[in-house]
């Protein structure tokens, strides 16, 4: 297995540098036009370890299979596709410009891949491999953390492109989750080296539909000392297009004034409600009730329910025996 193991990892790096190679070919020059249009520097696509997948249906199966690699290795690490019908094999990868995606020692473990224009699908990535599982890692990771000694807190953004130009303008703490939501099992690892997380999603209905399930993912990971912060972008940024148009000060700023974890609690639940009625005081109520027991026993789910308490006008203790029956009756 180890063997196996090794074979893979091997693979992954001789594909990581076949495709830097091909960026700096000729054929590679569309790729490097493109990365200029999009603002990356040749010091950070370097640091990024970004590449190009030739125009070819079989340039990258050729240089894995003369050094020996089996195509059955290739097409369990995800770079060539088997189809069935016909039995062909051809390279997954194609066209694209090329994001290596490491693990938290610098591994490369799989592959995002973009278009060069606008075609569908956008973005390509690996699919789920012995090395590789989509709901785990998180882009940017390594790199982040060999550009910081020490962190005090991490970015957590939806893209590649987001996190390479956050990188660019010096602020080098973002991460991507790779075109899924945000995980526990995510939040965990970020939790294990830093105590704050600031979500940083795109300006659009998607983005903030994906922080109100971050908001939901984070809160049983709520113990005391830790942080989690919202930042909303204006409508139709993303941290890419917001750090260029603003520069790396304002973005900062941003950062610095993100929603505390309470605060969007309370916004959220308070959303499209008139609270001088008293049937949408109950709601608003309820729903951040439901949200505050999810919160382990600590110092901020007694200051949530306090202020939920001050807030509405009802007793804490009430809202405690509430919340006491509703965790009896769910058992
Ligand atoms: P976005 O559509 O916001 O992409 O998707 P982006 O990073 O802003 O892309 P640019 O700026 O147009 O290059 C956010 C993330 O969702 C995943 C990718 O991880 C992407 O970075 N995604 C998106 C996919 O996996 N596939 C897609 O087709 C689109
Ligand atoms: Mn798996
Ligand atoms: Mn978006
Ligand atoms: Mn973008
Ligand atoms: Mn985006």
């Amino acid at each position: 297995r180890d063997r196996k193991r090794q074979e893979g990892v091997n693979l992954l790096e001789l594909s990581a540098s076949f495709f830097r190679e091909r960026l700096k070919m000729p054929e590679g020059k569309g790729a490097r036009d493109y990365l200029a249009t999009r603002g990356l520097s040749p010091e950070i696509q370097t640091e990024f370890g970004i590449g190009y997948a030739p125009d070819d249906w079989e340039a990258l199966k050729r240089h894995l299979s003369a050094r020996e690699i089996p195509e059955s290795v290739q097409i369990e690490y995800g770079l060539l596709v088997h189809r069935e019908e016909s039995g062909r094999t051809y390279d997954r990868f194609r066209d694209r410009v090329i994001f290596p995606i490491r693990d938290i020692r610098g591994r490369t473990i799989a592959f995002g891949g973009r278009v060069l224009g606008d075609a569908k699908p956008k973005y390509l990535n690996s699919p789920e491999t012995p090395v590789f599982h989509k709901g785990r890692e998180l882009y940017g990771l390594f790199e982040a953390r060999q550009a910081n000694s020490r962190m005090e807190r991490l970015l957590i953004v939806e893209g590649y492109m987001d996190v390479v130009a956050l990188a660019q303008f010096g602020i080098r703490n973002a991460v991507a989750t790779l075109g899924t939501s945000t995980s526990e099992d995510h939040l965990s690892r970020l939790f294990r080296m830093v105590d704050e997380v600031v979500f940083c999603f795109d300006g659009d209905r998607a983005g903030r539909q994906a922080a109100t399930r971050a908001l939901e993912t984070v809160l049983p990971q709520m113990i005391d000392g830790r942080q989690a912060r919202f930042l909303f972008l204006p409508e139709g940024e993303d941290p890419d297009t917001l750090v260029r148009r603003e520069g790396a000060e304002t973005f900062v700023d941003r950062i610095a004034c993100a929603s505390p974890l309470s605060e969007f609690l309370f916004d959220q639940a308070a959303r499209g409600r008139d609270l001088a009625r008293i049937e949408d005081r109950e709601r608003y109520a309820s729903q951040v009730l439901m949200a505050i027991a999810q919160l382990p026993d600590g110092v901020l789910k007694s200051l949530l329910l306090n202020e939920l308490s001050r807030r509405t006008g009802v007793d804490q203790a009430r809202f405690e025996a509430l919340m006491a029956r509703a965790e009896s009756g769910s058992r």
